[in-house]
C-alpha cells in the first residue's frame, strides 16, 4: 500500500494494482480494504465505478461477509453485465457458500460475455468447482478439455495454474484423468527453478509430481531451498513457510507416504493465507491433508477434518463423502452409512 492510494483515490488502475498484490502477498484483510478505503469516493457517476464494486465484492468474499459481498457484485453486474470482476466475485461468494447448482447457473448464463482473456480460464474453473463439489467429474472433465488443457497456448501461467490446481483436485477426488498431466508438466518445465512465487511453485511441483517427474521435483525442491537459505524477500517466508512444506507434503502424498503428508501439513494448515492467492484456492491444502489422514488411517483426525469441512460446506457432496470414509475407518458403520445418504440427496440423479 502506498501514499497514492489516498492521495488519487480515483486511480482505478493503481487500486487494482494494490489489490491485486495484497492477493498476491496473501494479505487477506488489505484486499477488502484497499478498496473500502476510498470506495465512499466513489459513486455511479465516476466511469469505472462498476470495477471498483466488484473489487470490494472480492474483498468482502474474502473476508467471509458474504452477504455484503454478492450484494456489491450483483450491483456492478446490473451496471455492466459482462464484468469479469464481478462474476469472479460473485462465483467466489457461491463457491465458500457452497450453491453449487446456482453456482453453475449464474456462470452458463454469463458465460457468453467472458470473453477468450486470461480470466476466462479462471471462470471456467471456478464453474468446475462446483460441478466437482456435486461430484460431476464428467463435467469437470469436459470443462477441462475445453478450457484449461493449454493446448497451443503456450506460457499462460494463469490457465497452467488453474489446470494443476484442478488436476490434483480430480487426483484426491480419486478420479482418473488419463494422461492429462504430462503436457503440463512439460509446460511447468522451464519455471522449476524459478523461485519466483511460492504459489507458481506448488503448482509446478503439483504436476512434477503427478506425472512422476522426479528430476523436476528435485530441481524445484533444491533451487527452493536454496534460495530460502540467500534471499530476503517478501516471497521466502511464504515459500519456507507453506509453499515448500507443501511441496514435500505433495511428494509424500505421491509416495503413498500418507502419514509423512499429515505431519507435514498439519502444523501449517493455519497459516496458509501466507502462500497468497484466494481461500478458494488455497483450500487444495486442506482437502490434501484430509485425503493423506483418510489414506494414512488416521481417523479420528479425517473425522474431525472431514467434519470442519462438513460444517462450514454442508451442501458439498464431497465432505459428507470423506465424513462417511472417516466414520467407516473408525467402524461406525450407522453414522458412515447416514454420511453417505446425505451426500447422495445432494447430488443431481
Ligand atoms: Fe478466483
Amino acid at each position: 500500500m502506498g501514499p497514492f492510494i489516498t492521495k488519487y483515490p480515483l486511480d482505478l488502475f493503481a487500486l487494482e494494482l494494490v489489490q491485486q498484490t495484497n492477493l498476491l502477498l496473501g494479505d487477506v484483510v488489505g484486499i477488502r480494504d484497499v478498496v473500502g478505503r476510498v470506495f465512499n469516493l466513489w459513486d455511479e457517476s465516476v466511469p469505472g465505478y462498476e470495477y471498483v464494486l466488484g473489487f470490494y465484492s472480492f474483498g468482502l468474499e474474502e473476508n467471509r461477509d458474504f452477504m455484503l459481498a454478492e450484494e456489491m457484485g450483483r450491483q456492478s453486474l446490473a451496471m455492466v453485465p459482462d464484468n469479469p470482476w464481478a462474476v469472479h466475485a460473485v462465483s467466489h461468494v457461491m463457491e465458500m457458500t457452497g450453491r453449487q447448482q446456482g453456482g453453475i447457473r449464474f456462470m452458463r448464463d454469463h458465460e457468453p460475455r467472458w470473453g477468450t482473456s486470461n480470466f476466462a480460464n479462471h471462470l471456467w474453473w471456478h464453474t468446475s468447482l462446483f460441478h466437482l463439489d456435486i461430484e460431476e467429474g464428467g463435467d469437470v472433465l469436459g470443462i477441462f478439455d475445453g478450457h484449461l488443457s493449454s493446448e497451443g497456448n503456450a506460457g499462460d501461467k494463469y490457465e497452467e495454474l488453474d489446470a494443476a490446481a484442478l488436476l490434483w483436485r480430480l487426483n484426491l477426488a480419486g478420479i482418473d484423468v488419463g494422461d492429462r498431466w504430462r503436457n503440463l508438466a512439460t509446460k511447468w518445465e522451464p519455471a522449476a527453478t524459478d523461485t519466483l512465487y511460492a504459489f507458481n511453485d506448488v503448482h509446478a511441483m503439483m504436476a512434477f509430481v503427478a506425472d512422476n517427474r522426479t528430476d523436476a521435483q528435485e530441481k524445484l525442491l533444491t533451487a527452493n531451498e536454496r534460495y530460502v537459505e540467500n534471499a530476503s524477500d517478501a516471497n521466502v517466508a511464504m515459500s519456507r513457510e507453506i509453499g515448500l512444506p507443501f511441496c514435500l507434503a505433495m511428494r509424500d502424498f505421491q509416495a503413498e507416504n500418507y502419514g509423512a503428508c499429515v505431519d507435514r501439513l498439519l502444523p501449517v494448515r493455519y497459516m496458509t493465507h501466507r502462500l497468497g492467492g484466494s481461500f478458494a484456492q488455497r483450500d487444495v491444502i486442506g482437502w490434501t491433508l484430509l485425503e493423506a489422514a483418510l489414506r494414512a488411517k488416521r481417523f479420528d483426525l479425517a473425522l474431525g477434518l472431514a467434519n470442519e469441512r462438513a460444517a462450514l460446506k454442508p451442501t458439498s457432496a464431497q465432505n459428507w463423502r470423506c465424513v462417511a470414509r472417516a466414520f467407516k475407518g473408525l467402524g461406525n458403520i450407522s453414522k458412515a452409512t447416514a454420511a453417505n445418504a446425505r451426500a447422495e440427496s445432494l447430488i443431481a440423479h
